[in-house]
């Protein structure tokens, strides 16, 4: 590989090789993150169509408090937050625990630094009382270390928030597989706060991924603006267009860019040319919608039992708190 691939983005260009190698092209999710890409989410998460965020901001108003109770019932704790973005919806969260007396430690873990340095700035105004201790990093890595207590040690209790979905960026047998992560790093007292998104009428779904200010087309070509940028490659963002699909059967909305005509882009990161044929689709991210069989094989598979259940008034989104078994 050219000297371009410093140690930082290695991983990214091993990454992008494989993806683009693989007879279904994909690239990895994750890597929407750089600061254009928090930003663009965050227009999405602002965009009329994007239901989730609204759904459960409103599950954390009007119900926060009593998952508060819940939550801290069994006495003081860590709340690990993966995956934290920009802490908009955590925030009402950290109120409700403040409000209740709950004693509480705060980390959140992101792969994002800038996320991180926003959603810090943002919570650490005006709340004195927040104890909070970020972790910059990929939380797979964060839940396999030390960084988050080995579930054999004494350390406090801990609760882990996964919020927004953001289970369904995985394909459901990853899912399980990261949940069973989670669950290895819990003992019985601790508790697991997971965001899902359920299924429903299609059109709602499909506008939520194709909303019309288009900022949803603009973070998936975003990636290939980061692969020309930090891998030297010469993706003409022109010449691919963004194609969500849904199947109300499975319930996945998946993200594609599409080749508009048969074209060959150069990454000089890899030293190698990778061609599209026309229609030729990358695949980029999954949004698996629930239902309650699938919230249950999942819990169950993963030795979590469904403590308790919050749904927004129009029954989108439902955030629930699982419990070892
Ligand atoms: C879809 S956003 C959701 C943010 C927030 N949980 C919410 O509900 O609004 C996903 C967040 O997870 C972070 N992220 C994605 N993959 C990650 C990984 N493997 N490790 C740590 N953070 C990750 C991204 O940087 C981003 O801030």
């Amino acid at each position: 590989m050219d000297s371009i691939v410093n140690q930082a983005n290695l991983q990214f260009a091993e990454d992008v090789l494989c993806g683009l190698s693989a007879e279904d092209k994909f690239l990895l999710s994750r890597y929407f993150y750089d600061t254009e890409g928090d930003h663009l989410f965050q227009a999405i998460m602002a965009s009329p169509e994007y239901y989730l965020t609204d759904c459960e901001h409103e599950i954390f108003e009007q119900q926060g408090m009593e998952i508060a109770k819940t939550i801290s019932a069994a006495g003081p704790f860590e709340l690990e937050e993966l995956g934290s973005g920009d802490g908009l919806k955590t925030q009402l969260i950290l109120d409700a625990l403040c409000a209740t007396g709950a004693d509480f430690i705060y980390r959140p873990v992101d792969i994002s630094a800038n996320s991180l340095q926003l959603l810090s700035n943002r919570l650490s105004n005006g709340r004195p009382w927040l104890r909070i201790d970020p972790i910059n990093g990929d939380y797979m890595q964060v839940l396999a270390s030390a960084q988050i207590q080995d579930p054999a040690s004494d350390g406090p209790r801990k609760v882990i928030m996964f919020l927004g979905s953001n289970l369904g960026n995985y394909q459901k047998t990853q899912a399980l597989a990261f949940l069973q992560l989670i669950r290895g790093t819990m003992r019985q007292n601790d508790a697991l706060l997971i965001g899902l998104d359920l299924q429903k009428e299609e059109t709602v779904i499909r506008a939520a991924y194709n909303d019309a200010g288009g900022h949803t087309r603009d973070f998936n070509l975003n990636l290939l603006t980061r692969i020309n940028r930090e891998l030297g490659a010469d993706f003409d963002l022109s010449a691919f267009e963004h194609a969500p699909e849904y199947d109300p059967v499975s319930g996945a909305a998946r993200s594609f860019l599409k080749s508009k005509s048969a074209q060959t882009v150069y990454i000089s990161a890899l030293d190698k040319d990778f061609h599209f044929a026309t229609g030729e689709k990358i695949f980029m991210e999954i949004s698996q919608k629930y239902n309650r069989p699938l919230i249950e094989k999942l819990a169950k598979g993963s030795g979590f039992r469904v403590g308790h259940e919050y749904f927004d008034s129009r029954n989108y989104f439902t955030d629930q708190v699982w419990l070892p078994k």
